[in-house]
């Protein structure tokens, strides 16, 4: 019989494309979204996409007598748990929402996980855990820098949860993926991210623009230490890093696990800079992004990427798209968005 599969926040970004990728491997889908940044569509989608309809619950995760009654009527072998608010200004504004939502959703999971005996946990955390780490590139030994936001804080308490409770919970296991910056769409455009409002993240931010939705691309800084000036990151494509959640899955379902709670960096291990991005989009696209240099953007790290070393080797996953990739399906994407 199929595994199933929770996914909570499973027609977000990452999640809708995950549900894609498990659907491709034989898992049963179970999703539970409370499309607060997601559309009731994304469903429809995958199924055009897989020819499978994952079964679907709308609501919050806070909301505890529908989460117990899901628990009640199901029995799960995994749970991917993505939900969560994820934009960091936002969380600046709002800490109390943040914690609120990042937090009492997770609460609610591991606490009907220890009732109904549900052991297997995949987390969505974050390179912002690292904060700007002093070493390049970043291995998972790294320890936590003072968080930034609210929004990187909730990724940080979220893994020292996870990390005390498989303590002490003798049954439960759980993996941490802390992806580094994940962009791109699926290839067939059917699914890829909805941002609302003005992006704050640079490839919306490129796409729109490239699009005519925003009249030019801020480049924050090109004063950095780097080669071009401007701010290095390890984009990955989010095709590779819904594949790196299945083979999470496998491995906890294969009882590969070394340790009760792991956690691996999920990123490329290559770094590129904000004038690199913008170049490989507008080659790969035939297509223009005007844009000018600003002042640095308050916060902002000057360099990050990932070593992979431990997801390459013991999750046996390794990225295979590059920017290029990225910046094709990106582009495929944000076309849908304006037609
Ligand atoms: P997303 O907003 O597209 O997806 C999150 C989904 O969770 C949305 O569909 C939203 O409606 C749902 N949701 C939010 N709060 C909920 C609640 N209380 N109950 C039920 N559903 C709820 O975001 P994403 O980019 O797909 O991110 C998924 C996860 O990955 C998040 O935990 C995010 O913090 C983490 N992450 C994202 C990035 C990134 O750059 N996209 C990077 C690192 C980590
Ligand atoms: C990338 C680079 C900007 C927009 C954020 C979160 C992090 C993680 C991933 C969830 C930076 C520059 C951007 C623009 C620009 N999310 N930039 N003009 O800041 O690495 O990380 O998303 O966990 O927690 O903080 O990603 O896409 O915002 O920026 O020049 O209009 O592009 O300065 O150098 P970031 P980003």
């Amino acid at each position: 019989m199929a595994k199933r599969i929770l996914l909570t926040g499973g027609t977000g970004y990452i999640g809708s494309h995950t549900a894609v990728e498990l659907i491709h491997q034989g898992y049963e889908v179970i999703i539970v979204d409370d499309l607060s940044n997601s559309e009731h569509r994304t469903i429809e989608s995958i199924e055009k996409i897989t020819g499978t309809k994952p079964e679907f619950h709308q609501f919050d995760l806070r909301n505890s007598p529908s989460l117990e009654k899901l628990f009640k009527d199901n029995k799960f072998d995994g749970i991917i748990h993505f939900a969560a608010k994820k934009a960091v200004g936002e969380s600046v504004e709002k800490p109390l929402l943040y914690y609120d939502v990042n937090l009492n959703s997770m609460l609610n999971l591991l606490k009907l996980m220890e009732l109904h005996k549900v052991s297997n946990l995949v987390f969505s955390s974050s390179c912002t855990v690292y904060g700007q780490p002093s070493q390049l590139p970043v291995t998972e030994d790294t320890p936590f820098a003072l968080a930034e936001s609210p929004y990187g804080h909730t990724k940080q308490i979220g893994e020292d949860i996870l990390n005390h409770t498989t303590r002490t919970n003798g049954q439960l296991q759980a993996l941490s993926l802390r992806y580094f910056n994940p962009v791109g769409a699926h290839p067939s455009a059917l699914i890829g991210e909805l941002p609302v409002g003005v992006p704050a993240n640079l490839v919306p931010f490129i796409t729109q623009t490239a699009a005519g939705l925003r009249s030019e691309l801020k480049v924050y800084g090109n004063d950095y230490n780097t080669p071009d000036g401007t701010a290095i990151r390890d984009y990955i494509h989010v095709v590779d890093l819904a594949k790196a959640h299945v083979r999470a899955i496998e491995r906890m379902l294969n009882h590969e696990q070394k340790k009760s709670y792991e956690y691996f960096n999920i990123g490329t291990g290559k770094g590129s800079s904000v004038l690199e991005v913008i170049q490989a989009f507008e080659k790969i696209n035939h297509t223009k992004v005007p844009y000018e240099v600003v002042d640095r953007r308050a916060g902002d790290i000057v360099r990050i990427y990932a070593d992979t070393t431990r997801a390459n080797h013991e999750l046996n996953w390794k990225a295979q798209l590059n920017l290029d990739d990225m910046m094709k399906s990106a582009w495929k994407w944000q076309k849908t968005l304006i037609s």
